[in-house]
């Protein structure tokens, strides 16, 4: 059944990195399905961005929206974010783990540090606030934690030996969480697209994109809405069966 919201028990997500792109996609369609929504951005210069597309979505859809700085590689920064949630809610139901970067080169040329940034921004956020929010959920007795991977995290791709490392974690990240917080009806996916138009996609160099589309069975790049639903789906009651999948969604792409 779809999640019906009540103002008694609607259920609260949390975003993370939801200021643009993909992020900003999942919280949108979060909050069109009930959710009340916290928008998490990397630090305080995006905080005034954040703040006025949290008052967007409470303004459109009706609900609770708040936005919260905090980079979600660093631990002491986590603590706050879940602070915030819990003064701000007093509650979690939907964690998304979607804030992400590149730092691409070859693995001959890449640096430590680029290395370390990817895997702390990309990995070890994701088990910052997991770990944060299966305690809140467990209590719940309910709880969705859905991360973004890519398909460069189950097929590697040359020039992202960081990047590529990082989404293969979160799958193995999000296989234990499903297996450890299963019994306390606690899903956790991840979703693996391919070739999406944000920011992030647009930096990538011309020699890059040129014959991407020819690569994509649908013959074009996804749209971070489609990429939205899906996470909207596995958000909601619809998904209750569906936990430790890595759930591909890039136009078919990785064929
Ligand atoms: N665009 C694609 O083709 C694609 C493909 C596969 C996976 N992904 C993944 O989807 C997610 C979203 O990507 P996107 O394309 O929307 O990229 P994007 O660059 O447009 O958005 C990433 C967001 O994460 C935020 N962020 C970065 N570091 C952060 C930090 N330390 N703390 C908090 N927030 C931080 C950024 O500020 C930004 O809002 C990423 O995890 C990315 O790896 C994207």
């Amino acid at each position: 059944m779809p999640f019906v919201p009540d103002t008694d028990t609607r259920r609260v997500a949390l975003v993370t990195g939801a200021a643009r792109g993909i992020g900003r996609a999942v919280a949108t369609a979060l909050a069109r399905d009930g959710f009340a929504v916290v928008v998490n951005c990397s630090g305080e210069k995006s905080l005034p961005a954040a703040q006025e597309f949290a008052d967007e979505l409470a303004e459109t859809y009706g609900v609770p929206a708040a936005a919260c700085a905090a980079d979600v590689s660093d631990a002491d920064a986590v603590d706050t974010l879940f602070a915030f949630v819990a003064d701000t809610y007093g509650r979690l139901d939907v964690l998304v783990n979607n804030a992400g970067i590149t730092r691409d080169g070859s693995l001959l040329r890449m640096s430590e540090d680029d290395f370390d940034r990817v895997i702390a921004v990309n990995l070890k956020s994701a088990f910052l606030t997991s770990r944060r929010a299966a305690k809140i959920m467990m209590k719940q007795r309910w709880g969705r934690i859905i991360n973004m991977a890519s398909i460069v995290g189950v097929v590697g791709n040359a020039g992202q030996a960081n990047y590529a490392a990082s989404k293969a974690g979160i799958i193995g990240l999000t296989k234990t969480i499903a297996r450890e917080f299963g019994a306390r009806h606690i899903t956790a996916n991840a979703i693996a697209p391919g070739f999406i138009a944000t920011d992030m996609t647009a930096e990538l160099p011309e020699k890059m994109l040129a014959g991407m589309n020819d690569r994509i069975a649908l013959k074009r790049m996804g749209k971070p809405e489609e990429v939205a639903e899906l996470a909207a789906f596995l958000a909601s009651d619809r998904a209750a069966y569906i936990t430790g999948q890595v759930i591909g969604i890039d136009g078919g792409m990785s064929l």
